[in-house]
């Protein structure tokens, strides 16, 4: 067995590790990366945001061609769609994102161990590869991510009752698909199949799909969803599920107390996502876990345990990829003495969905329960040009800013292109823009992102397009 030691060790190559190793190695650190599986982006890059991406853009392009081409005069006859290419497509976008983390890793003189780790000493690691390793760290950080969130009344099998990592790499299209939670998971890959004819059922336990989001976007979106031919069974909780090896039936109690069955060929169970600390000895060096099995940490990513620290979604906050590499970079600069700054609520969420879903800072029901004093400015698609040229209107923009002083407190999207517009909001938020700044701003014409400078425009009541 050999021994290697560095001054930074990451445990887990997800957008949180492999981003921290990269800080580390800039920062000039000796630096070590630990990966279970065999391919370095973990859930992100592996079985979450890419493949699902890829999958969502392949649907969208059919689903386009089948409902909206015919509208731009463009004929299409013979139109079909061929699964097994769409999955190898998602697979090879899949290998070369990996492999460019790989070529990332080598580029910065990250040294790359393969195999779980598990901690036997504060500043020592196991690492069972191929070969059994010893790796010490002066620092070591945990980032060891997520894992889906069982549901214990529909146990998964895999086959038919699947969770995110089987639904993106379906070998047939479900003529029947049941959604166990009406989450961004749901709604993403729902929209996949959905798209590609599935009948798809989303069972969600609360009143309202998406519900952390802004309720006016859970409306909009349900509303979009339907178009589309998704069934909603809202405020239903799930009681069971018996699978075959052709179909799967599905129980549930409505909120009138009624007894719901449902049949499909598949169930997708996406209830949310648990923090993955298995097997990794956190009990032998004494770090706890909080009641949900995040590991604590302080603002500077510290754990009780002085040298180990813990980032992405195995820690608080969003489980998001952009989030866990803020933190990674974040973590990894206070290790080397700097002051990073990182505030979740600057954090976007996005829902590729179509149209997109795109918040950043607060909803309105959270300013509601907080009691903030706050004004509203909206604007919808359908008073945009450029929204009319595309085809392309359904959706708002909605801006949230405090009454008196005009400050912009949140910004809410559902639309085209929301996912790459929310970036504006990101940055109102950060240099703590009035609504009358971003209302001010020349915006492109025609572009979608006008309907931000109108929005912004009728939180003071003089937008010009509505
Ligand atoms: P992870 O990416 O989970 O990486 C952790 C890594 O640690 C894994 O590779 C794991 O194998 C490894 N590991 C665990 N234990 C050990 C051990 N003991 N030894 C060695 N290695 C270990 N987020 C977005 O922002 N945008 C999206 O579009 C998006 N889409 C998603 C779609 C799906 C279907 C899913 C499931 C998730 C999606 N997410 C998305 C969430 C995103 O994937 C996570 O927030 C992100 O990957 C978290 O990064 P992380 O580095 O904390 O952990
Ligand atoms: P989620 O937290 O987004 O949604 C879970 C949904 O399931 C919620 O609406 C919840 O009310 C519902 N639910 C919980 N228990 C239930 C039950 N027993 N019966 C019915 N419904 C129930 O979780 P999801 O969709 O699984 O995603 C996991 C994580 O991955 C999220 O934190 C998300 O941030 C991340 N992710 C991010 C994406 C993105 O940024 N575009 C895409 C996919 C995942």
């Amino acid at each position: 067995m050999s021994e290697n030691k560095f001054d930074l060790v990451v445990i887990g190559a997800g957008p949180g590790g492999y981003v921290a190793a990269i800080r580390g190695a800039q920062l000039g650190m000796t630096v070590a990366i630990i990966e279970k599986r065999d391919t370095l982006g973990g859930t992100c890059l592996n079985v979450g945001c890419i493949p699902s991406k890829a999958l969502l853009d392949s649907s969208e392009h059919f689903h386009q061609a089948k409902e909206k081409f015919g509208v731009h005069g463009i004929k299409v006859t013979g139109l079909k769609h061929d699964i097994k290419q769409m999955m190898k497509r998602k697979d090879d976008v899949v290998e070369t994102t990996t492999k460019g983390i790989e070529y990332l890793m080598k580029k910065n003189n990250i040294t790359v161990f393969h195999g779980a780790a598990t901690f036997v000493a504060n500043d020592t690691l196991d690492v069972a590869g191929k070969k059994k390793e010893t790796v010490k760290g002066a620092h070591i950080i945990i980032a060891t991510g997520s894992e889906v969130t069982p549901l214990p009344p529909v146990p998964l099998d895999g086959k038919r009752i699947i969770s995110s990592d089987e639904a993106i790499a379906l070998k047939e299209v479900p003529k029947k698909l049941i959604v166990i939670g009406g989450g961004v998971i749901g709604m993403e890959i729902g929209s996949v199949y959905g798209r590609l004819g599935a009948e798809v059922t989303v069972v969600e336990f609360m009143d309202r799909i998406i519900p952390t989001m802004d309720g006016d976007m859970s409306k909009q979106l349900q509303r979009s969803l339907k178009k589309l031919g998704f069934n909603f069974h809202l405020s239903t909780k799930v009681t069971g599920a018996k699978a075959t090896n052709t179909k799967v039936t599905v129980t549930a109690e409505n909120k009138k107390g009624e007894e719901v069955s449902l049949d499909a060929d598949y169930v997708l169970v996406s209830i949310g996502r648990r923090p993955h600390t298995d097997k990794l000895g956190l009990d032998k060096i004494g770090i706890a876990l909080d009641e949900r099995g995040r590991v604590p940490v302080n603002g500077r990513f510290e754990t009780s345990v002085p040298g180990v620290y813990a980032i992405g979604d195995v820690i608080p906050g969003p489980m998001l990829a952009h989030k866990a590499s803020e933190d990674g970079v974040a973590c990894v600069e206070f290790i080397a003495g700097q002051h990073p700054h990182l505030d979740y609520n600057m954090i976007p969420g996005v829902v590729y969905t179509w149209p997109e879903v795109a918040s950043v800072g607060a909803t309105e029901e959270q300013l509601k329960e907080s009691g903030r004093q706050y004004k509203k400015g909206a604007f919808p698609f359908k008073a945009s040009g450029r929204a009319r040229a595309s085809e392309e209107s359904d959706g708002i923009v909605k801006i949230l800013a405090d009454a008196e002083t005009d400050e912009m407190l949140g910004m809410h999207i559902i639309g085209p292109r929301a996912a790459d517009m929310i970036a504006e909001g990101v940055l109102g938020l950060a240099y703590r823009a009035s609504a009358e700044d971003i209302g001010i701003l020349p915006h492109a014409h025609p572009t979608f992102s006008e309907a931000i400078k109108e929005a912004a425009l009728d939180a003071n009541g003089v937008a010009l397009h509505i």
